[in-house]
């Protein structure tokens, strides 16, 4: 028997099946559609998204040769805050899903700061009032959507993040988990129910809010392309990550770098509330255990600045190809390429910031640019990393490191000189499909506790720091001079 895992992200959406040793049997891939309006603007078809996973489910079991009997469980992550809205008796959307990336929440987060600033609700959530979570993103659907409150308060259009509405398609449940809705500002940390209060300012009607579950419970039996299969696990993309590395231990941290890079530290069963522009977090709860808490470090754009480079400056024509073009030169040449496109998230949280490419002289070559880019990922990540000490106190001993940018051993080395500790890598990539199997897996008893996932966890790369302490302030020092020549660039 195995457990599949539904993996649904930003750009894509994947299936991939485990066996008991918690190897891939079977994967299936599909991109969709990336809607983009306006500038600042990112939706998704929700309709589209739920034809892709029922599209990669029957792919993948295809390619392995199995039927739905074959599976135990099914596991849901998934991209966290995005935010769609659906008939409850028709199951339309009423509105294109509004991406994480949108922006176009900003003045609804300046009006919900009045006078007391953007940690209004940080005591409840644990998060900054910005664009990137749910909370905004449905107040600005209830206000703009014709009718869309009147029908809300009637319960006959339902809220979920992406959990949700996969959730709902499969086995007609409206639930949501933990992790997902600690995304949405709307949920108190403590209670791990939603906040009367933060509902009351947001505007937000109860009755089209999913009932919060754990990460790690069954939820209902799917229909269709899963027929009978107990859909057991629910996590956002970035926790299922952080279950995947078995980062079960306080003090243990990951970084998946993506589109974006994000990293988690688990704190414990106890909220840690950051002074240092971090998120606090649910990192996973299974079943009726205590939730385990997370201070998550939030990068925009880390693997997406490789693209960029591609896509639009035609430095290099596929990314795997940087990392020969950043080795054709020993260092950045002095330049440094800050890549604030969409503001910068944490530390800084700055929407009035915007990208620069500084210490720009005649010596500098596509070289020494290709390295400022594998660099920019690195120094946030360290910034986010001397947050966390900061926070959480437990000074970081060694990074765990996942997602497509792991490929390439020269970054690996440049974020181990960066941050002063040793990075790893370990042997699945696929940590966030494989986290979203192990909480089903656990829920289901196809695997009896988390300890007995650790045995999966196989070191395939170490990377030591090589960079002395003085150059290390000196590149650091510097970096930060950059950052603060992104401020202000927008009213
Ligand atoms: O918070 C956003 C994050 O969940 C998106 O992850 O991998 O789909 O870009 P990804």
């Amino acid at each position: 028997m195995y457990i599949a895992a539904i993996d649904q992200g930003t750009t894509s959406s994947r299936c991939l099946v485990f066996d008991s040793a918690g190897r891939v049997v079977a994967d299936a891939q599909q991109e969709f559609t990336q809607i983009l309006p306006r500038p600042g603007w990112v939706e998704h078809d929700a309709a589209e998204i739920w034809a892709s996973v029922e599209a990669v489910v029957a792919l993948a079991l295809e390619r392995g040769g199995l039927a739905a009997s074959d599976l135990t469980a099914v596991g849901i992550t998934n991209q966290r805050e995005t935010t769609v809205v659906w008939d409850a008796a028709t199951g339309e959307p009423v509105h294109n899903a509004i991406v994480w990336q949108d922006t176009r929440t900003d003045r609804v987060c300046r009006e919900l700061e009045g006078a007391v600033g953007q940690n209004r609700f940080l005591d409840s959530c644990g998060l900054p009032l910005a664009t990137y979570f749910s909370g905004p993103k449905l107040r600005w659907l209830l206000a703009e959507v014709p009718g869309l409150r009147e029908r809300a308060e009637r319960g006959e259009v339902l809220f979920g993040t992406i959990d949700s509405w996969l959730i709902w398609k499969l086995t007609g449940e409206h639930v949501t988990d933990v992790t997902n809705a600690s995304r949405t500002m709307l949920m108190n940390l403590r209670t791990l129910d939603w906040d009367p209060r933060t509902l009351e300012a947001f505007g937000v009607p109860a009755a089209m809010l999913p009932r919060i579950r754990s990460s790690a419970e069954v939820y209902g039996t799917a229909r269709g392309v899963l027929e009978g299969v107990p859909v057991a696990s629910a996590l956002g993309d970035q926790q299922a990550a952080l279950f995947g590395q078995c980062c079960f231990a306080e003090g243990e941290a990951k970084n998946t770098y993506g589109t974006g890079a994000f990293l988690l530290q688990n704190t414990g069963t106890q909220p840690v509330f950051s002074r240092h522009g971090l998120l606090t977090t649910v990192g996973y709860r299974i079943g009726d255990e205590p939730a385990v808490y997370a201070l998550e470090g939030s990068i925009a754009i880390a693997g997406a600045l490789v693209q960029w480079l591609r896509d639009n400056l035609g430095l290099i024509s596929s990314a795997d190809e940087i990392e020969a073009l950043a080795r054709t030169v020993d260092d950045n040449g002095g330049c440094y390429f800050v890549p604030a496109f969409s503001g910068l998230f944490a530390p800084y949280w700055r929407s009035d910031a915007r990208g620069a490419i500084v210490g720009l002289t005649r010596f500098v070559n596509r070289g020494h640019l290709a390295r400022a880019v594998l660099e920019a990922t690195a120094w946030q990540t360290r910034e986010i990393v001397d947050a966390m000490n900061a926070d959480a106190g437990i000074p970081l001993e060694c990074l765990k490191a996942d997602g497509g940018m792991v490929v390439d051993e020269l970054f690996m080395q440049i974020q181990a000189d960066v941050l002063g500790v040793p990075v790893v890598r370990p042997g699945v990539k696929e940590t966030t499909a494989l986290g979203a199997a192990y909480a089903a897996g656990l829920a289901v008893g196809f695997w009896s506790d988390p300890e007995e996932l650790r045995a999966h966890w196989k070191e395939d790369g170490r990377w030591e720091p090589a960079m002395t302490a003085e150059e290390r302030h000196d590149e650091h020092t510097r970096w930060r001079k950059a950052v603060t020549r992104t401020f202000g660039w927008v009213e």
